[in-house]
């Protein structure tokens, strides 16, 4: 039925009146169908659809697809060489269509969007969750000359790229180590980096993204969405400017590593030298007060046992009050 109803919702897009009939006809199929695509279409996919007697269906606003000619549109000359954008209607996770790719001889630079995840993967084993059209959901794959055991700064590296486009765009966001954005404290975007490679030899990693623009889904913790501080910005424009960002952060990192983004990493960092706990998955959380971070992104915290080192991984920060 998912097929069906993103050809209805596509029929209904511009967000005016069509008629059950009409829609029917041009998809091929009848009206009773049709009802069923919209009742899947408010039930699955959240959207509100008006029907009115003797003028059909409409949806409560326009819905604007992701569409690679307008992402295009946007790219800067030397990032459009490097990027092979495609978008699908809906996958289970964008981050495990391009793990397929990045162990076969999946391009490098090759981008994948998505309107609906249908399991979403977050850090930590975590589901990411987000109602249709609220959300820019994108995976990249990116070869790296470096091995594994060189890319420890890179969501750090590639949270800056998102901060970047974002701050420039008026939302005062900052980074959470190791890899959320958060506006007003609270979580704006998230970021999965998932790694195929040798720890010395060529990488292909997976970078995943998952930016709110409208009211998102409830999770454990505080969430926000641009148009919280007033921003509207088409996802086709958005993904444009970020994958600009990208391509220049990128090709540094694969360069010089993440020592280069540090000093501009912390001065948007969201808990620099402010107490926090650090939790993992076995052991006692450990509170300290948060320094900032290393070379390689690694995390320092001064704790009463003096200042420690932590590495991206199984670590999930929170701040004390
Ligand atoms: C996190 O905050 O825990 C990371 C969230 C990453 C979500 C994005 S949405 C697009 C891509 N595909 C996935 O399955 N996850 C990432």
């Amino acid at each position: 039925m998912s097929d069906l109803a993103f050809a209805v919702l596509r029929a209904l897009a511009d967000g005016r009146f069509h008629s059950g009939e009409a829609i029917g006809q041009n998809l091929g199929c009848s009206r009773t169908l049709i009802w069923q695509a919209v009742h899947t279409i408010e039930s699955d996919f959240d959207l509100t659809v008006y029907s009115v007697r003797g003028q059909g269906y409409k949806l409560s606003q326009p819905y604007e697809w992701l569409d690679v000619p307008s992402i295009r549109h946007g790219l800067a000359s030397e990032s459009a060489e490097v990027w092979t954008v495609a978008v699908a209607d809906q996958v289970d996770s964008t981050n495990t269509q391009l793990m397929v790719h990045a162990t076969s001889d999946g391009l490098h630079g090759l981008v994948l969007a998505t309107e609906r995840q249908t399991a979403g993967k977050g850090r930590l084993g975590r589901r990411w969750h987000a109602r249709l059209g609220t959300c820019l959901m994108f995976s990249i794959l990116w070869r790296f000359d470096r091995g594994i055991a060189e890319l420890a700064g890179l969501s750090l590296a590639v949270g800056l790229a998102l901060a970047r486009v974002l701050r420039q765009l008026g939302a005062p966001v900052e980074l959470k180590w190791p890899n959320d954005l958060q506006l007003h404290g609270r979580k704006l975007a998230g970021i999965l980096i998932e790694l195929s490679g040798d720890a010395l030899g060529p990488a292909a990693v997976v970078i995943g993204i998952g930016i709110n623009l409208h009211t998102p889904a409830e999770i454990d913790q505080p969430v926000a969405a641009l148009s919280d501080c007033g921003i509207e910005i088409s996802r086709n424009a958005l993904l444009a400017l970020l994958l600009n960002e990208l391509h220049e952060v990128l090709s540094s990192f694969n360069q010089h590593g993440f020592a280069q983004f540090g000093k501009e990493w912390m001065s948007l960092s969201s808990h620099q030298d402010t107490p926090v706990r650090l939790s993992f998955s076995h052991g006692d959380p450990i509170d300290g007060i948060a320094r900032g971070v290393a070379e390689n992104g690694a995390l320092l915290v001064d704790t009463p046992d003096g200042r420690r080192v932590f590495h991206v991984g199984e670590v999930s920060l929170r701040r004390m009050e």
